[in-house]
C-alpha cells in the first residue's frame, strides 16, 4: 500500500499548491490514500470547516492538526461530526473532535491514522508515550498505523519513533514546517521521518511574511502580521511516500518528495 503523507498546508497558497499537484501525484505513484496535515491551512491559523473542505475535495483523504487546533473556533462543533479530520489525541479526555481514525485505502485495506502532539517547548498535554500506548491497545487487530507526531523538538520526535518502532507502520513528524533529511526505515520496520515540512509560501519564515517575522525577532516586540493568504510567488511542497506491507504493517520504504512549484500568473 502507498500512502502520500503532506506536510503542514499553509493559507491559501498552500490549499491552492495541493489542488494543482494531488492529481498527477496520485496517478504517477499509483497513491492508496492521502494524509495531510492542515493546522495552518485557514490564513496560517487553524483549520476552518470551509478550508477543510476545500483540502479534501482537493483529494486528501484524511486531516491531522497540531497546536494550532483551536484558532478556528468554527472547527469546534466540526471536529465532532463525521468527518475525517482528527487533532491531537493527548488533550486532556472531554476535548471534542477525537485523535484517531480508522479508514479504509482504494486498495481495500483498513488503517489507523493517529495525531498525537509532542511537549517540549509546546503546550503541557498528557503523555504523548502513554497516549500512543493506550491507543494501540484499543486496536486489538494489528492493522497498519500511521502516526502524525507534532513536535518541536528532534530528540522527543526521535526518541517516540524508537519507542514504537515494530508496533506502528510510520511515525512522521510535523510542525516545524522544515523539511529534514533523515528519512529512513527503522530497525524494526517502521517508517520515520523528523519533519516532512509544509505546503507554503517558498519565500517566507516557515510559511510566514518574511519582513515582519525578521523584525519581531531583532526588535522584540510584536508585529503585525499579513494573513499567510496574502503572501504570493512560488510555494514549496513537502511530502513523504510510504510503501506498506498491507498484511503485516510493516514499513518497505519511506522517501520525500518535495517540489517547488510556481503558481500559475494569472489569479
Ligand atoms: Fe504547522
Ligand atoms: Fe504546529
Amino acid at each position: 500500500m502507498r500512502i502520500l503523507f503532506i506536510g503542514d498546508i499553509v493559507g491559501r497558497p498552500g490549499r491552492e499548491c495541493v489542488a494543482r499537484l494531488l492529481p498527477s501525484l496520485r496517478a504517477q505513484h499509483k497513491i492508496d490514500l492521502v494524509i495531510a496535515n492542515g493546522e495552518n491551512a485557514a490564513g496560517g491559523f487553524g483549520l476552518s470547516p470551509k478550508t477543510a473542505q476545500e483540502i479534501l475535495d482537493a483529494g486528501v483523504e484524511v486531516i491531522t492538526l497540531g497546536n494550532h487546533t483551536w484558532a478556528q473556533k468554527e472547527i469546534i462543533p466540526y471536529l465532532d461530526t463525521d468527518v475525517p479530520v482528527i487533532r491531537p489525541l493527548n488533550y486532556p479526555p472531554g476535548t471534542p473532535g477525537r485523535g484517531w481514525l480508522r479508514v479504509s485505502t482504494r486498495q481495500g485495506t483498513d488503517i489507523a491514522i493517529v495525531n498525537i502532539m509532542g511537549r517540549v517547548f509546546m503546550d503541557p498535554l498528557d503523555s504523548p508515550f502513554r497516549a500512543a500506548d493506550a491507543v494501540l491497545a484499543e486496536l486489538a487487530d494489528s492493522i497498519p498505523v500511521v502516526v502524525d507526531f507534532h513536535a518541536e523538538a528532534t530528540s522527543e520526535k526521535v526518541a517516540m519513533a524508537n519507542y514504537l518502532d515494530g508496533r506502528v507502520s510510520a511515525v512522521l513528524g510535523t510542525h516545524t514546517h522544515v523539511p529534514t533529511a533523515d528519512a529512513r526505515v527503522l530497525p524494526e520496520g517502521t517508517l520515520y521521518v523528523t519533519d516532512v515540512g509544509m505546503v507554503g509560501p517558498y519565500n517566507s519564515v516557515i510559511g510566514a511574511e518574511t519582513d515582519a517575522m525578521v523584525r519581531r525577532f531583532v526588535t522584540q516586540l510584536p508585529v503585525r502580521q499579513n494573513r499567510r493568504d496574502q503572501i504570493e510567488g512560488p510555494v514549496s511542497f513537502n511530502a513523504v511516500l510510504l510503501e506498506i506491507d498491507s498484511g503485516t504493517g510493516r514499513g518497505r520504504s519511506i522517501r520525500r518528495i518535495d517540489i517547488i512549484d510556481e503558481p500559475p500568473a494569472e489569479r
